[in-house]
């Protein structure tokens, strides 16, 4: 029996989902991180189940060529669990996500189709482009990011991943005193910074001066999430148009995401003046706004978003856009009470969970013509498109965007059409 804790030599020739390597040890499949597919490595065993076991490549025995230094002294075995692929090229890293999602569309969907992990502008070094992240803290006060699968904490002095809005904060050069997490919030553009701070008790003490000047925010249990000082959202343009954010809301983390997932979505369902367009799971309304332009006055734009802070942002950014309403409220409740609505076209960018098979069920009882599925999961993502072919709509293209570069994570866009009829 691989007791956790051993040391192992094995050759790693495929990758999975999640950030993983597999390999074979007397039969047994081995899920291996910081290795990459080709190497031979030494792995210690980290975990161990009744199917297969986890490690992690302590040493590289035969190393790939696509094997690069990771450029963050945190990333490694038994550091930090924000990154995957730090070790990998970022084309090699293209290539593992690629590799990844057709293997989740052909495993769990039957769909057997080549994908490309297309770059995103900017940050061409992989590094530097997140706008949000989120340290926990320790009993010391001193913030750091989570081992992989694991409570403790890595205290880190810089995340070499994060914006420069984020980095410029300090937040990790702080003691936070009586504090869990600690999220700092960056606009693209720097001119709004925000750190959202959750308490360990009830109170929340006297906080740290920052680097940058930042609104405060407090986090409660639940998530919801109030101004301690200054405004409670950032600023962030996408296509000419200034949204506002709620800083503990969603938003892309990436830059360039807002502008390039826009695009394609609206190029993916060519929506038409007097058309209806519905955007499920709308959060700030992203796509709702663009949706709301192309239908014109003559069309509906109708959003659902169940986060009160969002649609609150939501319907602030679609003011102007009598055609555009949000409704506050879970999608699948939403789209029952909506069972005669019918629809032309439909974004769908749920959270990783995915939309499941009733939201599935009940999006296609619209009978929408086409349908913008974004999705940041292969496998929901993979278990919705089945369910979509069930419900008489096919994927009529597939596109991936290295949105998260150096971590296993990749956002994509499948665009599906009713069965028998072009887009
Ligand atoms: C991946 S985000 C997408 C937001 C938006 N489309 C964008 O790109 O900025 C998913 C959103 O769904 C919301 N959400 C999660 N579960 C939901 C549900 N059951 N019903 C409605 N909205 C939900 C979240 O609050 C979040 O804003």
């Amino acid at each position: 029996m691989t007791r956790v804790g051993t040391e192992l030599e094995l050759s790693v020739d495929d990758v999975a989902h999640g950030g993983w390597c597999v390999g074979r040890h007397d039969d047994q499949v081995v899920f291996v991180r910081h290795a990459l597919p080709g190497e031979r490595v030494r792995v210690r065993i980290t975990e161990r189940t009744s199917r297969f076991l986890r490690g992690e490549a302590v040493e590289v025995l035969t190393a790939s060529p696509d094997r690069v230094e990771a450029p963050c002294p945190f990333a490694g075995p038994g550091k930090c669990g924000g990154c995957d692929w730090q070790h990998a090229s970022l084309d090699a890293q293209r290539r593992i996500k690629a590799k990844v999602v057709a293997d989740q569309l052909h495993r769990i969907a039957g769909i057997d189709r080549e994908v490309v992990v297309e770059e995103l502008p900017g940050h061409p070094d992989g590094l530097g482009w997140r706008t949000r992240v989120r340290f926990a803290v320790d009993r010391d006060g001193r913030p750091g990011l989570r081992r992989h699968r694991s409570h403790d904490i890595e205290p880190v002095d810089e995340c070499l991943i994060a914006h420069p809005g984020v980095t410029e904060l300090g937040v990790t050069d702080a003691v936070w005193k009586d504090v869990r997490d600690v999220e700092a919030v960056a606009s693209a553009s720097c001119a709004d910074r925000a750190v959202v701070v959750t308490p360990t008790g009830s109170k929340l003490g006297p906080l740290p001066e920052l680097k940058a000047s930042s609104a405060v925010l407090r986090r409660f249990k639940g998530g919801r999430v109030q101004s301690v000082r200054g405004r409670r959202g950032v600023r962030e343009t996408v296509a000419g148009h200034e949204y506002r954010v709620s800083a503990g809301g969603f938003w892309q983390v990436h830059p360039a995401a807002g502008e390039v997932l826009t695009e394609a979505v609206m190029d993916a369902l060519a929506p038409k003046p007097g058309e209806t367009a519905l955007d499920l799971y709308c959060g700030a309304g992203l796509f709702t706004r663009p949706l709301a332009e192309a239908v014109g006055p003559q069309g509906r734009a109708m959003g659902v978003e169940s986060g009160a802070e969002a649609v609150r942002d939501a319907r602030y950014n679609l003011r102007d856009l009598e055609q555009a309403r949000i409704e506050q409220g879970d999608v699948a409740a939403q789209m029952r009470e909506w069972a005669d609505v019918r629809a032309d076209v439909v974004v769908l960018d749920p959270p990783r969970a995915g939309g499941g098979a009733e939201v599935v069920r009940l999006l296609a009882g619209t009978r929408p013509r086409a349908v913008a599925y974004v999705s940041c999961d292969p496998a929901t993502l993979a278990r919705d498109l089945a369910a979509f072919d069930g419900q008489g709509y096919a994927l009529a293209d597939l596109r991936a965007f290295d949105a998260f570069p150096m971590t296993h994570h990749v956002e994509m866009l499948a665009v599906l059409v009713k069965r028998g009829t072009s887009k």
